[in-house]
């Protein structure tokens, strides 16, 4: 089974945690694209009626030409629940997030949520984080370099380029991405608050004791794990 294949089975069977009537922070990337393809069916078989709150614009443009009501964290500040992909999870459900650019309103709509729900196959699944994915954080344009230089202590940063337009990629912020490759991590929770310490620097990929359920397909069928 391919890896798309997999992120489709973890929507599937999350697709359980969502009820009729909730109000949804709904995530961004591939894997949230299958999970609101599936809820389409529900609304459409079911008459099941859900809202959602979108992270990203990618995520609203899918939930409008599906048909799913999106409103927004302003009407409904508390949240049923979120679901979103990640990039990296490690055995304590920490993630680390941004590979699509969307990780600081992924960050807001989740902690929003009174329960966190993270989609992924397992090639997500990770000892320590950082191991495999680089740490995104968003910055604010005017404070790029000075924020790239401070990022030097802390791992190999790299200014993320568009690939099909010249230069950076801009966020739905109007903000640049920068990953930090090696990221030397010590303590999660110290990290964030000097990565977020930092003027310019408005928001960092990682998700500490974010999230409550992680559905991972694997080939053997799809893992549930859940909060230590
Ligand atoms: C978006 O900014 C990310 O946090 C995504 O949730 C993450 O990159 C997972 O994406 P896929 O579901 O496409 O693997």
């Amino acid at each position: 089974m391919d890896r798309d294949e997999l992120k489709k089975m973890s929507a599937e069977a999350a697709l359980e945690q969502i009820k009729d009537g909730m109000i949804i922070g709904m995530g961004s990337g591939s894997t949230v694209i299958h999970l609101i393809n599936l809820v389409v069916q529900r609304i459409k078989n079911e008459g099941m009626d859900i809202m959602a709150v979108p992270t990203s614009y990618d995520t609203a443009q899918w939930c409008i030409s599906s048909g799913i009501r999106l409103t927004t964290l302003d009407e409904h500040p508390s949240l049923d629940l979120a679901v979103d992909g990640a990039d990296e999870v490690d055995p304590n459900l920490n993630l680390i997030k941004g590979g699509g650019a969307a990780l600081t309103r992924e960050k807001i709509v989740g902690s929003a949520a009174k329960l966190l729900v993270i989609l992924v196959d397992e090639s997500k699944l990770v000892k320590n984080l950082g191991e495999k994915a680089p740490l995104p954080l968003e910055i604010l344009p005017f404070a790029i370099t000075p924020v790239i230089r401070r990022l030097q202590g802390f791992g190999e940063p790299v200014l993320r380029l568009s690939k099909k337009k010249l230069g950076p990629i801009v966020t739905d912020n109007g903000n640049l991405i920068v990953d930090l490759h090696n990221p030397k991590i010590m303590n999660y929770s110290e990290m964030e608050i000097q990565l977020n310490n930092i003027p310019g620097v408005i928001e960092n990929g990682l998700f500490i004791e974010m999230a409550d359920l992680v559905y991972v397909g694997s080939e053997k069928g799809v893992n549930i794990l859940t909060k230590l």
